[in-house]
């Protein structure tokens, strides 16, 4: 089976119009025009048109959560169909920070992942348990049901347009990776989890891990089985960093 991989950077609440250009430009600079793997970068939602201006044809871009509403009384929310105009390709949703800091459900989660997908926008859809969770036995139990509300509402049909970031709360943003071994076996279990809705889409769905992924842990991540890539935080917000790991998915692809 071969998925592209991806190396998504999730910039968070950092950047300024400086920064955007910087980044995105160095990046730009040092991917090389024949690469065979997928880079992705999420600024907020105010940089993304500059972004748009910058990316080329050698990054794609969206946004780090869309509203599940199209239009009308919905103060401070961005539609889909704002991302689609501005140019972005995807967009992430159900991010750990988004779930706990902002309260977003299972089903607010699923409405996002369907209103992206009306536009044309290829939902990231981020799951993933604390370390609470993990260490009462229950990581495949939260995994499975933070995804299977997803597949209620849109179909496994959906997927086949989709990437899904496997993202251990304990590990993000905190130095602490998943051991590869660890990752791949959530990794694994998401895949059963689709393939017993679709076993023709299952093996087409890029599953990435996110939770400090650095240049120094990509290329082991990366080359487990079910690992198709990563969702970069930290090491996303400097362009020395951020390539350091493309290099890694250079290397595999
Ligand atoms: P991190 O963040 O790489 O800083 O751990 C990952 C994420 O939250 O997407």
């Amino acid at each position: 089976m071969t998925r592209k991989l991806l190396v998504a950077g999730n910039w968070k609440l950092n950047g300024s119009i400086a920064m955007t250009n910087d980044l995105i430009s160095a990046i730009a600079n040092g991917l090389s025009n024949s690469k065979n793997f997928d880079v992705a970068v999420f600024p907020p939602f105010v940089y993304l048109s500059q972004a748009s201006k910058l990316v080329g044809d050698k990054i794609l871009f969206g946004a780090q959560t869309v509203s599940e509403y199209e239009k009308g009384a919905y103060t401070g929310e961005i539609s889909a169909v704002m991302l689609k105009e501005m140019g972005c390709q995807m967009v992430l949703v159900g991010h750990s920070e988004r779930r706990e800091y902002f309260k977003e459900s299972n089903q607010d989660i699923a409405n996002k992942f369907k209103a992206a997908q009306a536009q044309g926008l290829k939902p990231i859809l981020c799951c993933g348990e604390t370390l609470e969770q993990r260490n009462s036995g229950v990581t495949e139990q939260v995994v499975a049901e933070q995804i299977n509300v997803v597949i209620d509402l849109v179909g496994i049909d959906a997927f086949k347009n989709a990437v899904i970031a496997y993202e251990p709360i304990w590990a993000i943003g905190t130095g602490v990776t998943a051991s590869s071994e660890q990752a791949q076996e959530v990794h694994a279990f998401i895949r059963s989890l689709l393939s017993l809705k679709s076993d023709t889409i299952a093996p087409l769905v890029p599953i990435l891990y996110g939770g400090s992924v650095k240049g120094s842990n990509a290329q082991e991540l990366f080359s487990m089985q079910d690992i198709d890539g990563g969702l970069i935080g930290g090491a996303s917000l400097t362009a020395h960093d951020f390539l350091a790991i493309c290099q890694q998915a250079d290397k595999l692809s």
